[in-house]
């Protein structure tokens, strides 16, 4: 597994802020024949995030230059972060801060294919999101809320749980984002408060507006899915998979999570 910090083969500072206190952001990005998918999205989601945090700004060449080095060849997956860098005690935040970048590289993940083709089971998790517009949205480092969520169940029949925030509507996976045909409609949690803006989330909002098919960001209750015709989760390694039982309710794999399967396929 290559780890490169500020693209070298050496060691994290101690006192670095994303170990401190969580203070950076992160991308998980999936690599096909040494080309990052969804580069754009991610280097934007990434800006988006230094912004609100008031991180300095990543040179997208140099992260670029840093994903390939991560993982040059074939599939694989490279993981990388940006932090606010090291600083001494205290939350203040350095005047001028240093950032770090790591790159790790991991091998691709295997799946069964079922996963695409019959669907995943999906749960719910008792462990709620908390709201706040500053942080929703972005990929920041502090997921302890996912951490708890995804300790809730060892099941490894489950693919995933959903997390409901504290006003009790259902916001995403434990590490994808949310969408569910409802009144023939297809819809995903809205992300103003909480939630991360899934790359591939924009993905599939790209793909059905190009079909005519405008993707409604409103707020789902577990009532709403109840009546779902179709349900699937989406991340940038996994691309879309059909839910085919959400705690005990059995659905059958839908026609919109294989369309967007077969044409993101066409473009990988
Ligand atoms: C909490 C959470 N929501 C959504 C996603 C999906 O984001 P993306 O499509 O960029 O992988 C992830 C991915 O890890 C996640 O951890």
């Amino acid at each position: 597994m290559p780890v490169l910090v500020n693209g070298r083969a050496t060691g994290l500072d101690p006192l670095d802020r994303g170990l401190q206190y969580g203070d950076g952001l992160f991308e998980t990005i999936a690599v096909h024949d040494g080309r990052a998918r969804f580069l754009e999205a991610h280097l934007e989601r990434l800006a988006e995030g230094a912004r609100r945090l008031a991180l300095p700004s990543p040179d997208p060449e140099r992260l670029s230059g840093q994903i390939a080095a991560a993982w040059p060849d074939g599939r694989g997956v490279v993981k990388l972060v940006w932090t606010r860098g090291p600083a001494g005690r205290g939350y203040r935040p350095p005047l001028s801060p240093e950032p770090t970048c790591i790159a790790a590289g991991f091998a691709w993940p295997e799946w069964p294919a079922s996963a695409w083709s019959e669907g995943v089971r999906v749960r719910y998790c008792r462990t709620r999101l908390g709201s706040n517009p500053v942080l929703a949205g972005i990929k920041h480092l502090n997921r302890l809320e996912q951490v708890l969520a995804r300790a809730e169940w060892d099941d490894e029949h489950i693919a995933e749980g959903l997390m409901l925030d504290t006003m009790g509507q259902v916001i995403s996976g434990t590490q994808s984002n949310l969408f569910a045909v409802v009144a023939g409609r297809l819809a995903t949690p809205a992300l103003d408060q909480c939630g991360v803006a899934g790359v591939m989330r924009r993905a599939v909002c790209g793909w059905a507006a190009d079909l005519g098919n405008q993707v409604a960001e409103c707020g789902l209750r577990p009532e709403a899915l109840e009546t779902a015709s179709e349900i699937f989760v989406t991340n940038a390694l996994i691309g879309a998979w059909p839910v085919r039982e959400l705690a005990g309710r059995q659905l059958p794999p839908g026609p919109l999570a294989a369309g967007f399967n077969a044409w993101l396929a066409e473009r990988t």
